[in-house]
């Protein structure tokens, strides 16, 4: 009630319901925020550093212990910054006699163990890389085989976070290759943490996103290897790149979210400091404020002993990890796009709380404005925070328009009026989402999903009905919506889309209304009949509609939800 009056004090439009004092009826905009913190190792993405992308194999123990002592002392640590990751090349490509993996002892005379030690002293923690294979990328050995007495040796060293590669290249549709391989790490893992007391983060590094994945680890990355460039150089095979990472890991943010995080790999902010890349301190900026919003883990690779200044400020500006850490742990979608600008959204743990980065890849500064109505709020009155200056610029009425240099961001929190919860019988296309994403453009109304712009879908139809109300997805996608608790049904008729490719296509409908899954389609494909889905809400605050890829490795599976309506307090 308190909060909400507060809020109130910004919105005009609710300001008469604050006058009644504490007793009165609860206010329908309270969705009972803060929610608490999901259970789990990973609740937010982690944070930390690892060796890789500045340093390669130029690594050793006193090297480690360095940056460890630097994430202590330099502000990192207490910007949040925990896990100290050494990737590939701290060990030898043979295996001792008793078959155990071994440290280099030209690199880390002691072993790994007292660097544990060390780092654990700080308060920070270790973490490690290994591989799936026989060998490593590095060629080192690999646990392919090995890993029940890996995992028991990296619990023995103390080791906190284990990174998992995918060497050797696997060839085409590795998929059903490398699955189990992973799947045998994390549960190696999971016993020998168990036995050490010490549980252990799995961090899948295969790649490419694998709906498997998300259950194997952690965190799972969804690119190739990132590197230090804005955008891919065109005459280069090698394509990472900051824009590139962000691009191939946002259609699949449906996916993102406590212990299962998309990683679009490892923060390359300050690695053009010492004059070795031409990425600039605003494009930096703008990499931090997307990973942040992506909520992607937030490693950093630059050398932390050896931070300008400006670095330091982007890598520890708490405003911005806040968002990274909400514990609502939803990943920032795609709102919308015109032309080279586009708007990201996400909403927070707080009442009428949004994180936008609205950035800018043209060539010159561009205005760009948001629309409250656009990311997941009422229209009206809402309050602009500026998280890169950390400065208030007021209250706007209905949108906010601000100046973003080329190649950059806005990155701003912005607290407006939640948008009403459904009254009577209400289709759910006629409601403003709290959040959407979706693989392919955004989630359409009234119409199946299309290709990237809005409204550019065929009717909703499934195995020949027309559906004139509905909503059309290309999965992965999510929506949510506020029930405020008033409502007592949801209902729909679920399936792939006609559209589809000539029946071609494999997805997975759930409805989840705070937490609890209330229907699992389970796989359905192209030709298998609408299935109706009637569920019980009532109590809910939160009703979120998913359709996953159901492991098939396609991503343009066209999925509608036809007639899908809920039924609320008038
Ligand atoms: C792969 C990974 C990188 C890094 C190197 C190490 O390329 O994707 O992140 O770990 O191996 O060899």
């Amino acid at each position: 009630m308190r909060k909400l009056c507060l809020l109130s004090i910004l919105t005009a439009a609710l300001a008469p319901a604050c006058g009644g004092g504490a007793s009165g009826p609860p206010p329908e905009t309270d969705d009972d925020f803060p929610l608490p913190l999901a259970s789990g190792l990973a609740p937010t993405p982690p944070m930390g550093w690892n060796s890789w992308n500045k340093f390669g194999c130029n690594i050793n123990a006193s090297f480690v212990m360095g940056i460890a002592q630097a994430m202590h002392d330099s502000g990192m640590q207490d910007a949040g910054y925990r896990y100290v990751n050494i990737d590939d090349c701290w060990s030898l490509a043979a295996r001792a006699t008793d078959g155990s993996l071994q440290h280099d002892p030209a690199r880390f005379p002691q072993g790994i163990k007292p660097v544990a030690e060390f780092v654990h002293g700080l308060g920070l923690k270790l973490g490690i890389y290994g591989d799936r294979g026989i060998e490593t990328c590095g060629h080192r050995a690999g646990s392919e085989d090995h890993e029940v007495q890996d995992a028991t040796t990296l619990a023995s060293w103390e080791v906190d976070y284990l990174k998992y590669d995918n060497c050797p290249d696997p060839g085409p549709n590795p998929g059903p290759i490398i699955q189990p391989r992973f799947e045998a790490m994390r549960a190696a893992l999971d016993a020998a943490g168990q036995a050490s007391g010490r549980p252990i983060v799995f961090s899948v590094c295969a790649w490419s996103f694998y709906e498997w994945a998300t259950r194997a680890g952690h965190l799972q990355r969804t690119t190739t290897d990132i590197k230090n460039f804005w955008t891919a150089d065109p005459n280069s095979t090698d394509r990472g790149a900051i824009i590139t990472s962000l691009k191939t890991n946002a259609p699949l943010a449906a996916y993102g979210g406590p212990n299962q995080w998309n990683d679009p790999d490892m923060l390359e902010v300050g690695n053009s400091d010492d004059g070795a890349g031409n990425v600039t301190d605003v494009e930096y900026q703008s990499h931090f404020s997307l990973w942040a919003i992506s909520a992607a883990p937030l490693i950093a690779g630059n050398d932390l002993r050896n931070m300008s200044e400006t670095t330091k400020a982007i890598l520890t500006n708490r405003e911005i990890i806040a968002i990274n850490q909400d514990a609502l742990g939803l990943q920032g979608a795609l709102m919308k796009t015109m032309g080279e600008q586009s708007i990201w959204a996400k909403p927070l743990n707080e009442n009428g709380a949004r994180a936008v980065v609205l950035l800018n890849e043209g060539a010159a500064t561009a205005n760009i404005t948001v629309r409250f109505d656009e990311i997941g709020l009422a229209g009206g009155s809402a309050k602009v925070r500026d998280l890169q200056a950390q400065a208030d610029k007021g209250t706007f009425k209905d949108s906010f328009a601000v100046d973003v240099p080329s190649h950059g961001t806005a990155t701003l929190k912005i607290v407006g009026a939640e948008p009403p919860r459904p009254k009577g019988t209400a289709f759910v296309s006629d409601l403003t989402p709290i959040y959407a994403a979706n693989a392919l453009g955004p989630v359409e109304r009234d119409l199946a999903n299309g290709s990237t712009d809005a409204a550019d879908g065929a009717p909703i139809k499934i195995r020949g009905t027309t559906y004139t109300k509905g909503l059309g997805m290309s999965a992965p996608s999510a929506v949510i919506y506020r029930l405020g608790g008033k409502c007592s049904t949801f209902s729909a008729q679920v399936g792939v889309d006609d559209s589809s490719t000539a029946g071609m296509g494999t997805v997975r409908f759930k409805v989840i209304a705070d937490g609890e899954t209330l229907f699992d389609s389970q796989n359905v494909n192209g030709t298998a009949p609408a299935m109706a889905v009637n569920v019980t809400l009532t109590g809910k605050r939160r009703l979120k509609l998913l359709v996953t890829n159901a492991d098939d490795g396609s991503s343009l599976d066209r999925a509608s939800w036809g007639d899908a309506k809920v039924e609320c307090e008038p």
